[in-house]
């Protein structure tokens, strides 16, 4: 590969779980075709890799039905989910999973081998398939090792996709690949493909709080939106609401809602339970409203998620990763309260694809976080992220399937631009950190029109700082990734400007006097 350009049939960017499983699909069905798969960390970091909670798929039609997770994928949605794809979703769910225990992920079981379902907010029924708390660690090896033995995937560890490279044609706009470039030595290449996917993931890290690890930083949804793809809901982030809030080196951990659905509760000061003041469900409330009051008591006084009152055994069985992390920084959670703040965690919105996960440019797909689908509306059902990525990566996978007959077209030479400066990279970093703080306060939990324009107004300003070093600079990792995360952030607010009313987690204090939406 050493400095040349390079073709393949499909690409992939990206290996969480959407870019693993469609990889996995394609080379199984097509032997014969050469197949990519990018990333631009070492194997299994991702947002995947972090998942705790689990899979939201209904098993038991006793206590549960597919209309209920229906239902519940709706009502937390704000209005705003497209129910065409929630009922895809929620039907093939069961099928995609049985894919990734085939695949070998040996989710929690009973004695009599049936899988443990757990309860999460905003979910009427115990659905969520897991791995005791380290959901995603276990479905990311599985792939991985899976894939290990697929002979016709070539995987490039810590390269980055930079741009896809696209043409205008009789059929509108097409795309042909990316350019990348690899961690080693920075040189800007191309990889030409007759099929691009771009399933890169979320962008928390365009917060200064946030539960995502240091890869998510928007590339896919940046890249697409240069490229003339549309974007939608990207003012809709949604925002954990308890990140464990404890002083970590560059690190966040995650206590998952998994713990309220275990029993669980939110106190305040004097240990009081405030949950119900604001919602009927209480701490098994959607995301979006017990983010809100979080955000509103924490004014005030810290907030604490308290576990005393549960079964100690039961705890530290079905919690192992927390309760040993959280031990590990001093904190008995059988005895002591955990000290919790909501932060920057998924995003419902993205690049715009069909059922089929066709973007509107030819021959691009995007899947998983990065892709806006429909199926969250304003806000995301807890677990319902890992199944919305199986099912389009597999909608993804039947679609290539099909076309699989189009010729990719010869190899052309493409122009490169970039300088021969080398950027300040301390320059760059005050940047990501300024623009951090930004996004905190002006696109967070509550938001308002001053401070979204004031946010936009300074984002923009060191966009253009950061396209002019573009000009004249050598390709480097760091200028492309802030670039990114400016680009995302742009969207967001520009998007939370244009939106009139509150729905789910965009909200907008000068749209309504309490920032809160009381349901009882
Ligand atoms: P990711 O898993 O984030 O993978 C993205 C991949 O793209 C990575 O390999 C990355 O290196 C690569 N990449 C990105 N940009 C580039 C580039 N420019 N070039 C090359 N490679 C690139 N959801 C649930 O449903 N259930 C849960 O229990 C749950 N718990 C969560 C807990 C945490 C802490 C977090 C952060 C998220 C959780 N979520 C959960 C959300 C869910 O994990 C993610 O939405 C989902 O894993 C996204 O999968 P993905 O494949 O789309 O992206
Ligand atoms: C969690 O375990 O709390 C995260 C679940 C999710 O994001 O869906």
């Amino acid at each position: 590969m050493e400095n040349q350009d390079y073709e393949t049939d499909i690409l992939i960017v990206g290996a969480g779980i959407a870019g693993l499983s469609v990889a996995i699909k394609l080379s199984t069905r097509f032997p014969e075709k050469n197949i990519t798969l990018i990333s631009k960390d070492r194997p299994g970091e991702s947002n995947t890799r972090y998942a705790q909670g689990g899979i939201a798929t209904v098993i038991n039609a006793v206590d549960d039905s597919f209309e209920q997770h229906i239902q519940d994928t709706l009502d937390a949605g704000g209005g705003l989910c497209r129910r065409e794809v929630v009922e895809a979703v929620v039907r093939e769910a069961p099928e995609r999973l049985a894919e990734v225990i085939a695949w070998g992920t040996d989710f929690d079981r009973d004695d009599a081998g049936k899988l443990v379902l757990g309860l999460e907010g905003g979910h009427s029924a115990h659905r969520i398939v897991h791995v005791k708390d380290e959901t995603g660690f276990a479905i990311v090896h599985s792939l991985l090792r899976k894939l290990d033995g697929l002979p016709n995937v070539q995987v490039l560890w810590r390269t980055l996709a930079v741009d896809l490279l696209t043409e205008n044609s009789e059929e509108g706009r097409v795309c042909n690949g990316i350019t990348y470039v690899n961690k080693l030595d920075n040189h800007l290449r191309i990889m030409q493909a007759s099929f691009t996917v771009l399933a890169t993931g979320g962008i928390g890290q365009a917060y200064a709080l946030t539960t995502n690890p240091s890869i998510a930083t928007g590339d896919g949804i940046a890249m697409a939106h240069r490229a003339g793809a549309s974007i939608d809901n990207m003012a809709f982030v949604q925002f954990h609401p308890t990140l464990l809030n404890v002083r970590m080196d560059d690190v966040a951990f995650l206590i998952s809602e998994a713990l309220r659905g275990f029993g669980a509760r939110l106190v305040s000061n004097n240990n009081r339970r405030f949950m119900f003041d604001y919602d009927v469900r209480g701490e098994l409330a959607p995301r979006d409203i017990v983010a809100r009051a979080i955000y509103l008591e924490s004014q005030n006084h810290p907030i604490y998620l308290d576990c005393r009152h549960l079964p100690s055994n039961s705890l530290k069985r079905q919690f192992p990763k927390i309760y040993q992390t959280c031990l590990s920084l001093g904190i008995d959670i059988t005895r002591e309260k955990i000290p919790v703040t909501p932060a920057a965690h998924y995003l419902c919105g993205g690049i715009v694809t069909n059922m089929k996960s066709q973007t509107d440019i030819k021959n691009l797909y995007a899947i998983g976080e990065c892709a806006c689908t429909g199926l969250h509306g304003a806000n995301r059902l807890a677990s319902n992220s890992l199944i919305e990525a199986l099912v389009f990566a597999h909608r993804c996978y039947m679609d290539i399937s099909e076309r699989m007959s189009h010729q990719k077209s010869p190899l052309r030479i493409v122009q490169r631009k970039y300088g021969s400066h080398l950027p300040d990279e301390s320059q760059l970093r005050n940047i990501r950190q300024a623009m951090k703080v930004i996004m905190v306060n002006s696109a967070g939990i509550v938001r308002s029109f001053a401070s979204m324009r004031e946010g936009l107004e300074k984002l923009k300003e060191f966009h253009c700082q950061v396209e002019e070093m573009l000009e004249v600079s050598t390709p480097n990792w760091l200028l492309y990734e802030i670039r990114n995360l400016l680009t995302v952030g742009m969207l967001i607010l520009q998007q939370a400007l244009d939106l009139n009313e509150n729905r789910g987690s965009h909200h907008n204090c000068d749209l309504e006097e309490n920032p809160i939406s009381l349901t009882n």
